[in-house]
């Protein structure tokens, strides 16, 4: 295959590679993802080598509606309906007990699989055509900051994919929210998108996080970039910390408190941007802890633990 047309606006094309076991970059609303087949166990063997993730870190799967979600749990339970009904398609990923089918280079072996419905348009009509699962991550090298553009994507993987779907710049720029409904109340796992407000407003109550993170691999440094990755509640903090830092390089201040949404959105494209201009440290004013503003706060503490 030419190697300038990897990347396009194909529908057809991406849901014939991802038919005959191949790998694709594609859209959805928080982040772009690295798909396969979700029934076909060496796509998704395929999927960890050209991320580097180690196999026992589960994958989502991706399906167009309700109908298909429940054709991956043997246990479709009422909450998981309730956050469906208020919140598919959409940013928010649902635990549940897995259907024997599903195969364990999905579910690392779990009990439990993560599924979710996604809104994006160009995403939608890959799944629909597909009839069926598709698995993916966010499609960026393991640990590394998540791709919201189809160049980012190109960037990082773009000698190892298919195919990249390009369904332009992704909207929320965060990855979902992940709950956990195996266990009753459910649980949120990760903040994203949807916030932990209109979780407890259609469910009435959820289990507040105790100990250390069920999510495989979410205690790890993540979402990292190049540039060190400084978090401040204030913007006079900012200016303090840039002071002590100006010494080593260049400094970035990125105020994340204006428009937590719109800042949630471009903020792995400017982590990126900061990367190429080789700025040396970017120092992060957190928004407050509600809303997309949890998720925010999750990703640039996550970005700022060094290994
Ligand atoms: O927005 C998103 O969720 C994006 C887009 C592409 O859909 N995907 C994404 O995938 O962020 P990934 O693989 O980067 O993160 C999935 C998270 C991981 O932290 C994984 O541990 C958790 O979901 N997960 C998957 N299956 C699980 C399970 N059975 N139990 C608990 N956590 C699970
Ligand atoms: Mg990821």
């Amino acid at each position: 295959m030419a190697r300038n047309d990897t990347c396009g606006t194909d529908v057809a094309r991406a849901v014939e590679i991802l038919r005959s076991g191949g790998v694709v970059g594609l859209p959805t609303e928080t982040v772009y993802g690295l798909g396969a087949d979700a029934s076909n166990p060496s796509a998704v063997e395929r999927i960890f080598r050209i991320k580097g993730r180690p196999a026992d870190h589960p994958l989502i799967v991706h399906v167009a509606d309700l109908a298909h979600a429940r054709l991956w749990s043997k246990n479709w339970t009422t909450h998981a309906q309730v956050l469906a009904d208020a919140f598919w398609p959409g940013p928010l990923t649902l635990i549940l007990e897995r259907a024997p089918h599903v195969i364990d280079q999905i579910t690392g072996g779990r009990d439990s699989v993560a599924i979710r419905c996604p809104s994006h348009p160009l995403m939608q009509r890959v799944l629909v055509a597909l009839d069926g699962g598709v698995a993916a991550p966010s499609a960026n090298r393991f640990g590394k900051v998540s791709p919201t553009t189809a160049q980012h994507v190109m960037e990082d993987l773009g000698l190892d994919v298919d195919y990249v779907l390009d369904g332009g710049p992704c909207d929320i720029g965060v990855e979902s929210t992940i709950v956990d409904c195996t266990v009753d109340p459910p649980q949120v796992l990760r903040p994203g998108g949807i916030s932990e407000a209109q979780i407890v407003d259609v469910l009435g109550a959820i289990a507040t996080a105790s100990g250390p993170s069920r999510a495989p691999g979410m205690m790890l440094s993540h979402y990292a970039p190049d540039c060190r990755v400084h978090a401040v509640e204030t913007l006079r903090d900012a200016e303090e910390e840039r002071e002590v830092l100006s010494g080593s390089g260049s400094v970035v201040i990125l105020d994340a408190t204006i428009d937590p949404d719109r800042f949630a959105s471009s903020m792995y494209a400017q982590l990126r941007e900061c990367d190429r201009k080789g700025v040396h440290d970017v120092i992060v004013v957190l928004p407050a802890d509600r809303g997309i503003g949890r998720a925010i706060r999750d990703r640039i503490f996550k970005a700022s633990i060094r290994d």
